[in-house]
Order: C-alpha cells, then sequence, then structure tokens
C-alpha cells in the first residue's frame, strides 16, 4: 500500500508504528505535517518521506488517511481537494466530521472510510470503529482494515450515525476505566493502604481483568459470578453498587455521550 498521512500527530504515529512493527515491508509512507520538529522524528525514527505541505505527500498514494484535529480539516480540504484522485481511497480519523462533509469539499469524489480510533492505538491495543461510504469496493474496505488493524482491533458499522455510539463507548472509554482506577485507588488510601499500594492494586487489578477478560473463552458476566461467593466480600460490594443503580448510571452516561456527539456532528463542531 501506498500511503500518506496527512497530520503527523499522535494517531499517525500509532499507525505507522504499527504498520513497521507488522514487518510488512510492503508499505510505502508519506507524511505532510507542517510542524518540523514532528517530521524530523518520523523521518530519523523509520527513514519515511516528510513534506510540509499535505499537497506534497498525496501524490501518487493510493491511500490518504486525513490525521488532523477537525478544526483544521477546513484548511487541509481546500489545500487538497483539487489534487485528490477518484481512484484514490480517503481514510479520515477525524472526529465527528461526517462523511457527507468531506465528500462536499473535495473534487475528484474518492472512496472514504469513516473512523473512530481510541488512545491504546498509541500502544497497539486500540480498537477503531469503521463505516465505508458506498463509494467504497470491498477491495478498498479490506485496505482500510488492514491499515487501522495496525493500531488493534476493527468493527464495522454499517450505519454511519453509530459512530456516535462508538465513540461514546470505546472512544470516551478509556476514561471510564481511568475513573474507575481512579475512584478504586482513593477508597484504599481512605481505608488505610499506602497511597502507592492502592494505586498498584487498583491498577494492576484493572489491566489483569482486562487481559483475562480478552482471553478466557468465559463471557465476562460468568467471570463476574467467578469471584462472587454468595455472602462473600465481593457480593457485599455489589450490594452497595445495585443499591447507587450503577447499572442505570453507565447507561444513561454512554447515552448523554452518543447524544452529544450527535449534536457535535450536526453543528459541525468536532468530538
Ligand atoms: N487521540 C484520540 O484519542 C483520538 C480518537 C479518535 C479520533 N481522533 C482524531 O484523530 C485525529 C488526529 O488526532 P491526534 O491525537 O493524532 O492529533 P495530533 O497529535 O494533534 O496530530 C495532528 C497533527 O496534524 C498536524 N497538522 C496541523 N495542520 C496540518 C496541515 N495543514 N497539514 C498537515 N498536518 C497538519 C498537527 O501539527 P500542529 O501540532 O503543528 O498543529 C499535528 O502534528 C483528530 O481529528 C482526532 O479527533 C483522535
Amino acid at each position: 500500500m501506498k500511503i500518506a498521512f496527512i497530520g503527523g500527530g499522535n494517531m499517525a504515529t500509532a499507525l505507522i508504528g504499527g504498520l513497521f512493527a507488522s514487518d510488512d515491508t510492503a508499505h510505502e509512507i508519506q507524511v505532510a505535517d507542517p510542524e518540523p520538529g514532528v517530521r524530523q522524528r518520523l523521518e530519523r525514527k523509520w527513514q519515511i518521506s516528510c513534506f510540509s505541505r499535505a499537497t506534497d505527500a498525496i501524490n501518487g498514494m493510493n491511500v490518504i488517511v486525513l490525521a488532523v484535529k477537525p478544526q483544521v480539516l477546513p484548511a487541509v480540504m481546500q489545500e487538497t481537494k483539487s489534487l485528490v484522485r477518484p481512484e484514490q481511497l480517503v481514510i479520515s480519523m477525524v472526529a465527528g466530521i461526517p462523511v457527507h462533509q468531506i465528500m462536499s469539499q473535495l473534487d475528484g469524489s474518492p472512496a472514504i472510510v469513516r473512523t473512530m480510533p481510541n488512545t491504546p492505538a498509541l500502544i497497539g491495543l486500540g480498537i477503531t470503529g469503521m463505516y465505508a461510504h458506498e463509494s467504497c469496493s470491498g477491495e478498498q474496505r479490506e485496505m482500510a482494515q488492514q491499515l487501522m488493524q495496525a493500531a488493534g482491533e476493527t468493527v464495522w458499522l454499517e450505519q454511519e450515525g453509530l459512530l456516535n455510539v462508538v465513540t461514546a463507548m470505546s472512544g470516551s472509554g478509556p476514561a471510564y476505566f481511568y475513573y474507575l482506577i481512579e475512584t478504586m485507588r482513593k477508597a484504599g488510601t481512605r481505608l488505610g493502604l499506602p497511597a502507592e499500594v492502592a494505586a498498584k492494586l487498583a491498577l494492576q487489578t484493572a489491566y489483569g481483568a482486562g487481559a483475562l477478560a480478552a482471553q478466557s473463552d468465559l463471557d465476562v458476566v460468568e467471570l463476574r459470578r467467578g469471584v462472587t461467593t454468595k455472602g462473600g466480600t465481593t457480593e457485599a460490594a455489589f450490594e452497595q453498587l445495585e443499591a447507587g443503580h450503577f447499572e442505570g448510571l453507565v447507561d444513561s452516561a454512554i447515552a448523554a455521550a452518543t447524544q452529544r456527539g450527535q449534536e457535535l456532528a450536526d453543528t459541525g463542531v468536532p468530538a
């Protein structure tokens, strides 16, 4: 694949690192980023060609990845609109910008895949929600999936609107887990543990539980039941979580994030 990244920040770096880590030397990668320090870092690390202007990076590439912040996308589109060719695949990672908005700003009517990655992509453990516009061929969907898998797992959505739910689940999701870790370590400290011990217990428990759930053949409901003995400590904790309507709280938090994503997309404001 010949891939041009427009924007060489966190997400682009995560994907480029994943592509190189997969030992797939078949890729030719070029990056456009206005920041000289960013270009030097990428050139030094992977010996890839970097340019200050997007127009210089996209020529002859078969995939163009939009990896800039939403507020600079209009300027990028303006700069590149007449240069993007119909045979090129555009993959957008730009949060909250609908496909029709990107299409309306490009002259060449290329195929477009819109994606919503998350920050664990930075260590190859991300999950990306993906939506392919009807203009995409099966081969282009395959290319987009192969590229995003460099940063972790992928899921396809058949309706673009469902990307708002993905944003609320996995895009914002790392923050929910960080909050639980933060809250657990505060509770442990209040109950007498040294702060660093409480922090280690909370973090390693989250890490271990996530890894076990990912590797186990058992569903999380069964894993939870396996830890919960009748009349035991876990049951005592769950009585409190249920009394505080934990399930309802999580449900309304994710519904609120989904609704906010939709509102921001409707007003053209980045999520
Ligand atoms: N991080 C996440 O969790 C996450 C999750 C889902 C989606 N996303 C989306 O992914 C996109 C990229 O996020 P990120 O975290 O990688 O952002 P980032 O680290 O800020 O990277 C964006 C890069 O694009 C550069 N840039 C600015 N204007 C440019 C132009 N005209 N041409 C080429 N490059 C330009 C920026 O340079 P300057 O710094 O000099 O402006 C920066 O280096 C965003 O749209 C974000 O919404 C991120």
